[in-house]
C-alpha cells in the first residue's frame, strides 16, 4: 500500500492506485510511462500541472482523446487518482 507523507498507509492513495489501474493504465501505461495518452510519470504531470486543480479539471472534463470522467468517477475518486499520479507515479 502506498505510504502517506507521515509514512503511514494512505487509503486515498491506494484507492487512487485501483482507479488508475482500472481506468487510466490502458492509455497512460501501468506505471504512467505513456502510450495512447501522454506520460504522467517522472514528474511529467506535476510539470504540466503545477496546480492540482488544473489536473482535476482535465480528468473531469476530458480533452481531445482524453475521456471525461465526471460522469463515472466522483470528485473524491478523481482527486484520489490525481494524487496517485502525482505522488506515486510522479
Ligand atoms: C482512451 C485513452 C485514455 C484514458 C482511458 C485516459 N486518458 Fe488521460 N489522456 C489521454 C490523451 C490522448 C491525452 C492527451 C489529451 C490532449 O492534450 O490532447 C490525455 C491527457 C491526460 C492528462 C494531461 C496530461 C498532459 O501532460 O497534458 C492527464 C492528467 C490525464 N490524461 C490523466 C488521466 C487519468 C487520471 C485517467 C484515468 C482516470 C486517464 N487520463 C485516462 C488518453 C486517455
Amino acid at each position: 500500500m502506498p505510504l502517506g507523507d507521515d509514512g503511514l498507509p494512505d487509503a486515498e492513495l491506494s484507492e487512487g492506485r485501483e482507479i488508475y489501474s482500472s481506468r487510466c493504465a490502458r492509455c497512460h501505461g501501468s506505471s504512467g510511462g505513456g502510450g495512447t495518452g501522454p506520460k504522467l510519470a517522472d514528474g511529467a504531470v506535476v510539470a504540466a500541472y503545477p496546480d492540482i486543480a488544473d489536473q482535476l479539471e482535465i480528468i473531469s472534463d476530458g480533452k481531445n482523446g482524453m475521456p471525461s470522467f465526471a460522469g463515472s468517477l466522483s470528485e473524491s475518486q478523481i482527486e484520489a487518482v490525481a494524487r496517485y499520479s502525482r505522488e506515486v507515479l510522479g
